[in-house]
């Protein structure tokens, strides 16, 4: 059975106390439902900030139930880049997944395919997996570019892989508008686009393009997540806002377990 995954992207949200407070409460919770987590094969991962990676990792070591994902790294492996953060400082720290190229990141600091194809390369060869996010702005939608939209996106971001490392790749579909509006995409929207991101993915990469998961975000929340992983090719969920609050965040655990 292919794995499901929740990841939580807590943003720019919570100090340190909070964050801890969040990890402490959920811990219990999901080690009482740990035999379903194992019966659906459900991967559990929360992307905080970058200075509370450190400390929740302490929190969570003797946990198997809950892995760590940054939210970004820096395209070099290290050097005179002020302020940034190294895929390799990622992985000295248990980070095993690292969200690449969110339309925040695209949006905000104008992050474009060519540097997130070498984050893509720089994540993987420091050993972790990265989460290659996609998605298409309302304009392109409206005016039926979003397929092209994707193809760039992720045609730009995935370049020169080997096959060994495709195997430890995942891709986001987040269509921009669906990101923190409350307007999820309509099961059908998310079925046409994660159905063409596979199919772009077994066009590139042969039958390993079959196993790469393909997870939504953009709206998800305790009442619609179900159905959303329900859907042909959707293998898990991106969850903003309603990671936050961990009892949310439980209660989708519940309603998918
Ligand atoms: P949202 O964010 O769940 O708050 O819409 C999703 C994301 O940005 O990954």
């Amino acid at each position: 059975m292919m794995h499901k995954y929740l990841i939580g992207n807590w943003k720019m949200n919570k100090t340190l106390q909070e964050a801890m407070d969040c990890i402490q409460y959920l811990l219990p919770q999901l080690e009482a439902i740990k035999d379903a987590i194992h019966s659906i094969n459900l991967n559990l991962v929360i992307a905080p900030s970058f200075v509370h990676l450190w400390p929740i990792k302490e929190l969570i070591q003797h946990h198997t139930l809950i892995q760590l994902a940054a939210q970004n790294c820096h395209h070099e492996i290290q050097g005179a880049f002020t302020g940034e953060v190294s895929a390799a400082m990622l992985a000295s720290v248990d980070v095993k997944y690292v969200i690449i190229g969110h339309s925040e990141r695209r949006i905000y600091q104008k992050e474009t395919n060519d540097l997130l194809a070498s984050k893509v390369k720089k994540v993987l060869a420091a050993g972790m997996s990265p989460i290659l996010c996609c998605g298409e702005n309302i304009e392109q939608r409206n005016t039926g570019e979003h397929k092209t939209a994707i193809y760039h996106q992720l045609k730009g971001g995935l370049v020169d892989l080997t096959l060994q490392e495709v195997q430890k790749l995942l891709v986001a579909y987040e269509p921009v508008w669906a990101i923190g509006t409350g307007q999820v995409a309509s099961l059908e929207v998310i079925t046409e686009m994660h159905d063409f991101i596979r199919e772009i993915l077994l066009e590139q990469y042969g039958m390993i393009g079959e196993k790469i998961p393909i997870l939504y975000g953009g709206s998800c929340n305790a009442k619609n997540i179900a159905a959303i992983l329900n859907g042909s090719n959707v293998n898990g969920g991106l969850i903003g806002g309603a990671s936050l609050q961990v009892n949310h965040f439980m209660e989708m655990i519940n309603n998918i377990t």
